[in-house]
């Protein structure tokens, strides 16, 4: 029962479109995408990432999907089914454990950044009843002395996973859909509240511009721009094939990938206009001083901007409510992939997955809470050399420089080159019709040679000592 497509879930049309949103859309549109564009300078990095949204990402989207419909599979299996018949045959199984392994790797980070965003949460609403102190020391300061703090970050990374294990143990109808269509309108009508409000912010002029302005863009800000659409878009390590594997066949998935693409971008390039608006208010000498390029703006410099602002005691806490539903439909759709996996191939109950796959991704994850500064064996861990320093570094440099690029890569060509053009084809008419205008883009042109070569590029770079984490 298992594996007949009786006994998997099945979403409503409208619930897998905001499921997938929902797991497109997540840290790295919110905390990530400002970061890298205010790194890169913005405006033509916009544009180098748009353009690889479209001709990379959005593809390779479709690829995903035509594969976990058609096979009704997670990840392995609907690889070693999709390859019968084809060159390599059961051997393609391997990519689909690599996006496996990889989700289960990412998870185990990702949800301890997403706990960050609780705390934070708690500290606002502290913060807006109490007013805005911190105790006589920087914020950068009180991040540090958190992350520092084991029990704190294992506890929170605890909570985290233990939310997305009841969620994904309730079932791709009554929990994963329902927890979509639950929090993402929340999300919209937050993210919209704070940019309507950004308008009036003194910086909003320039914010606008720095994220539309035409400038010369780096040989790194174009291989980050793509590399940041897999991220992003939620490809190259199978969540979307398992999502695709519960999708309904007469909904078409060239409109749906599109509409997710389309949404996870808006949101994107909103959360740029919110917080540019606030970094643009304060003027160039503190700017430069205080937000340097760093990552952890989302916790170091924005909690104190917020309280600089009219509305800032309401504002805050809503703007950390929003990053955490963001993450928590992400880390929900990282866990499926895993949890599917146990399902499908191994056999397990859904309830019995979930938590065997959330207890194995909490227990993971802990050197990586560790290694923030409460561990130093943890923290000075650097198998890889320079190129990281400790455990969580060195999982994120996994990832996003080799499991990401490298599923996407064997992804596309995969469906390129080997899955037989009518079975690709007709999975993509199902539920859609006509796909005869561009079907040969699609890919002959774009999975079979662009995709490729682009992540090819990467993967080079990265040999090369870059790294894109
Ligand atoms: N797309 C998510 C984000 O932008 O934060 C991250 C992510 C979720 C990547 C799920 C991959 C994935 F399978």
């Amino acid at each position: 029962m298992a594996n007949g497509s009786g006994g998997r879930g099945r979403f409503g049309q409208l619930g897998f479109i905001f499921a997938a949103v929902g797991s497109a859309i997540g840290l790295g549109n919110i905390w990530k995408f400002p970061y890298i564009t205010y790194a890169n300078d913005g405006g033509s990095f916009v544009l180098v990432y748009l353009i690889a949204i479209v001709l990379i990402g959005l593809p390779i989207m479709m690829a995903e999907l035509v594969i976990g419909r058609s096979t009704r599979q997670s990840p392995v299996g609907a690889f070693v089914e999709a390859a019968k018949g084809a060159v390599g045959g059961r051997a393609w199984g391997a990519v689909g454990a690599l996006g496996t392994l990889g989700s289960f790797i990412l998870l185990s980070y990702y949800a301890l950044i997403a706990g960050w965003t609780v705390y934070y949460f708690g500290q606002c609403l502290s913060w807006s009843f109490r007013g805005f102190d911190t105790g006589g020391q920087t914020l950068g300061d009180s991040f540090g002395a958190f992350l520092g703090n084991g029990p704190l970050q294992i506890g929170f990374h605890a909570l985290f996973m233990a939310v997305t294990v009841g969620v994904v143990a309730l079932g791709v109808q009554g929990g994963i859909e329902r927890v979509a269509k639950t929090l993402m309108p929340v999300l919209g009508g937050i993210l919209i509240l704070l940019v309507v409000n950004s308008f009036w912010s003194p910086g909003f002029g320039e914010a606008v511009r720095f994220l539309f302005h035409v400038g010369p863009v780096t040989a790194d800000g174009l291989l980050e721009a793509v590399g940041h659409a897999f991220f992003t878009l939620s490809v190259g390590m199978g969540a979307m094939i398992t999502y695709g594997s519960y999708m309904r066949s007469r909904q078409s998935i060239p409109r749906s990938a599109a509409a997710i693409t389309l949404l996870d971008t808006l949101v994107a390039l909103m959360a740029c206009i919110v917080m540019f608006s606030i970094i643009f208010s304060v003027d160039g000498a503190e700017r430069a001083g205080t937000f340097g390029k760093s990552a952890t703006i989302l916790f170091t410099t924005l909690p104190q901007m917020f309280y600089e602002m009219p509305l800032g005691v309401v504002l805050a806490p809503l703007f950390y409510l929003l990053v955490g539903f963001a993450a928590l439909t992400s880390t929900i759709s990282l866990l499926e992939v895993v949890a599917a996996y146990l399902i499908d191939r191994r056999g397990l109950s859904r309830r019995k997955a979930s938590l065997l796959s959330g207890g194995a991704v909490f227990l993971f994850g802990i050197p990586s809470a560790l290694s923030l500064g409460a561990v130093t064996g943890f923290s000075s861990w650097a198998p890889l050399g320079e190129r990281t320093a400790g455990f969580f570094d060195t999982m994120d440099y996994t990832v996003s420089n080799w499991i990401l690029p490298l599923g996407g890569l064997t992804l596309a060509i995969f469906v390129g080159w080997f899955l037989s053009r009518s079975k690709s084809r007709d999975a993509l008419a199902d539920g859609h019709g006509d796909v005869s205008r561009w079907y040969f883009i699609w890919r002959d042109v774009l999975l079979r040679f662009l995709c490729p070569v682009a992540i090819l590029w990467i993967i080079w770079a990265v040999i090369g000592g870059r790294s894109f984490a």
